[in-house]
Order: C-alpha cells, then sequence, then structure tokens
C-alpha cells in the first residue's frame, strides 16, 4: 500500500508500518488485515505515540462497513483510542516529550503501530495504570464526562437512568456516577451484564428483556434526572415519559433506530432537554476543553480508586476481526482492548 497524501498535504516517513487497513474495501470482519501503512510524521502542534494497544468501539464497526466516514482529512485507519510512548514531537509543543506515557483521544488511526495526533488529546495516564488498562479510557471518559456531567449538568443526589449498562460506555458511566454520589439505574439485556452494573454501583437492575423498563422505574423511583442513551429512537418516547422535572436525555447511538417522534407537550411539561453529541467529529478545540476537563475531574477518581478501567478481554491487534464481531453480538462486558505492542 503506498502513502496517500491526500487533501490535508500530511507528510510521512519514508518506511511503513503496520496498521489494520482493508485493501479489499469495507466489508466483514475478514476485510481487516494487519499490513502495510504509512509511517505518520508529527506536525506542528502534534505529537507521534508509538503504540502499546488501542480498544474497540461500536463505531469502529461502523467504519468497517463503511457506515461511519473519518472526518475530513484524518487518517482512514480504524481506532479512537490508544495508550502508548510519545516517539516524535511536532513543532511548538512543550507539554510532552520523547519517551513520555500517554493516552489519546483520536479521530482515527489507533489500529496502528504509530498514530499522528494533536497535542490537545494526549493526556498523562492515570495513576499506577498500565499503557493496556490506558488504552480503554479516553473515548469512555470523554464521552460520558462530556454528555453526562458538562453538558447534562449531573449533579450528586441526582438519579441517572444508563442504557446498555454492560456497555464499554455503561460501565465507566456507572462508576463515574457513584463517584461523583449520583445514584443509577441501569437497562441491560442479561443477568450478566447486570450483575456486572451492580458490582459497579448501579442500584436499580432491568433486564429490558423482561421487563418494562418504564413501568420498574416509575414503581420504583418515580423518574430520573438524566438519561445517557445509546438507544435513540425506540426509547425516545419513553425516555421522555420518564424524566423527572427539569430531566435531562443525553442521545449518544442511535442501536435502536435514527428517526423517532417527540411529543413536545410532555417535554416542555417537564422543562426537559434533549442533547445529541458525537465527540469524534467535534472541533479539536472543543476536545482539547473534554480532554482538560476528564484530566481535571476523572483522573484523580482513577488515582484514588475509585474509577477503574472495565475490560472484558485483551486480543492481539491481528484479531481484530474477532472483537468486531463479540462487539457485534453484544458479547462483550466493559471494553475490548486490542494489544500492538506489549514491550512498550
Ligand atoms: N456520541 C458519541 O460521541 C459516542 C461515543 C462513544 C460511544 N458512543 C455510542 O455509545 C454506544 C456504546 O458504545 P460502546 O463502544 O460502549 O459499545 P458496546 O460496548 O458495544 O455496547 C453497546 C451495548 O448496547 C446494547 N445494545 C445493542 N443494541 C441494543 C438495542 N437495540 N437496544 C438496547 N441495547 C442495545 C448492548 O448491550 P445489551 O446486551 O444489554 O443489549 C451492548 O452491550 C454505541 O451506540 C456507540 O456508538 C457514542
Amino acid at each position: 500500500m503506498r502513502p496517500k497524501k491526500g487533501k490535508s498535504l500530511r507528510k510521512w516517513h519514508s518506511h511503513f508500518v503496520h496498521a489494520i487497513t482493508q485493501p479489499n474495501g469495507f466489508g466483514s470482519y475478514d476485510t481487516l488485515e494487519w499490513s502495510q501503512a504509512p509511517d505518520p510524521v508529527a506536525a506542528p502542534g502534534e505529537v507521534v505515540i508509538t503504540i502499546a494497544a488501542t480498544a474497540v468501539n461500536r463505531a469502529d464497526t461502523l467504519q468497517r462497513i463503511g457506515k461511519y466516514n473519518p472526518p475530513a482529512g484524518s487518517t482512514d485507519i480504524i481506532g479512537l483510542e490508544c495508550a502508548g510512548v510519545i516517539s516524535e514531537v511536532g513543532v511548538g509543543v512543550t507539554r510532552f516529550k520523547v519517551g513520555d506515557r500517554v493516552c489519546a483521544l483520536l479521530a482515527g488511526g489507533g489500529y496502528a503501530e504509530k498514530v499522528a495526533v494533536p497535542i490537545e488529546q494526549v493526556m498523562p495516564i492515570p495513576g499506577k495504570l498500565s499503557l493496556l488498562e490506558a488504552a480503554s479510557l479516553p473515548e469512555v471518559a470523554c464521552t460520558v464526562w462530556s454528555n453526562v456531567f458538562m453538558t447534562a449538568n449531573l449533579k450528586q443526589g441526582e438519579w441517572l437512568l444508563i442504557h446498555g449498562g454492560g456497555s464499554g460506555i455503561g460501565t465507566h458511566a456507572i462508576q463515574l456516577a457513584k463517584a461523583a454520589g449520583v445514584r443509577i439505574a441501569v437497562t441491560a439485556g442479561s443477568q450478566k451484564k447486570l450483575d456486572t452494573c451492580a458490582a459497579l454501583g448501579a442500584e436499580l437492575l432491568i433486564n429490558y428483556n423482561e421487563q418494562d423498563f418504564v413501568a420498574v422505574i416509575k414503581q420504583d423511583i418515580g423518574g430520573v434526572d438524566v438519561i445517557l442513551d445509546m438507544v435513540g429512537a425506540k426509547y425516545l418516547e419513553k425516555n421522555i415519559d420518564l424524566l423527572n422535572r427539569n430531566g435531562r436525555i443525553a442521545i449518544i447511538g442511535m442501536l435502536g433506530g435514527i428517526k423517532g417522534e417527540i411529543n413536545l407537550q410532555a417535554l416542555l411539561q417537564k422543562n426537559g432537554t434533549i442533547h445529541a453529541m458525537a465527540l469524534r467529529s467535534r472541533p479539536v478545540s472543543e476536545k482539547n476543553e473534554i480532554c482538560r476537563a476528564v484530566e481535571r475531574s476523572v483522573w484523580p477518581w482513577i488515582e484514588a480508586g475509585l474509577v477503574q478501567p472495565s475490560i472484558d478481554l485483551e486480543l492481539p491487534i491481528q484479531q481484530a476481526g474477532e472483537a468486531h464481531r463479540m462487539i457485534e453480538a453484544g458479547e462483550a462486558t466493559g471494553k475490548v482492548v486490542l494489544v500492538v505492542n506489549g514491550d512498550l
């Protein structure tokens, strides 16, 4: 594969690294191949990270099948987060130096031996975590903190409902909410996932395959103050129905469809708010704000042992296809980490 210079005027070293690519185009798991890819150069304001590990996100599976394009100017290599060691520093970077161990939120490029990333999206490794553990954090920490705390302004003593409580996002959200003194209700599709949610601090556990979550919440706690929702259209009306006065819904996924109908009267009467956000396409300045807030607010909880990485499985990067299969089948509880270089 020849380095693609693309529209972004990005530069590459003359040799290659390895990365997961799709030389035969979008498709199923077997389209993912560990092969040669361009070796990135750190542009001004960027660092290059030699990657120890990355982690799988739902969005990666959509990109694999051609339904989630990277933002303009980004690499088309899959992978929204990583941890590793800085191996090159671009002009103007002062915060980190070559040899520093870091993790980073990426617009793409995590499934590779090296990635170039704006310094704004790079964070130190929190506490005593290994690089493999830290690789599981940037996407969940930045998504949950920005949506649930920065935007929905979740406060101590409130009730948070998390749909998909056993997901990578859900298992992290439970821990952050618990650390913040919030009460937590979750929905999940199996007892195994609910058991994990309970161990992490969720109080009200609902198996959506066996129970009507609206009825259970109304009966047990009346309603909730904030909802972190990844189901979208299918749950929209139910979510509004469950809101307490001044309630907030943060929609981050559309696993249950993209088009729904809002009963504006119901929302209005509760003085309710609906936010919908995609982290990947946010400008670097906003990612900077989020990463700094995560360092200030989430990293101390990790250092204090209140929040931990929630990792179901580690697989070698060459088995990215199997990791995608597991995520699509809903088999994972928490994150699946892909190990690129375990010696770092
Ligand atoms: N907007 C953003 O910036 C952003 C950032 C990160 C992630 N996300 C989104 O957040 C969601 C979770 O991401 P993740 O990487 O943590 O994914 P994940 O670990 O694969 O978890 C997704 C979970 O959703 C549940 N699920 C799947 N289909 C469902 C359905 N139709 N109804 C109800 N639950 C369903 C599954 O759990 P059960 O077995 O319990 O059904 C599964 O564990 C994804 O939709 C992802 O795209 C958005």
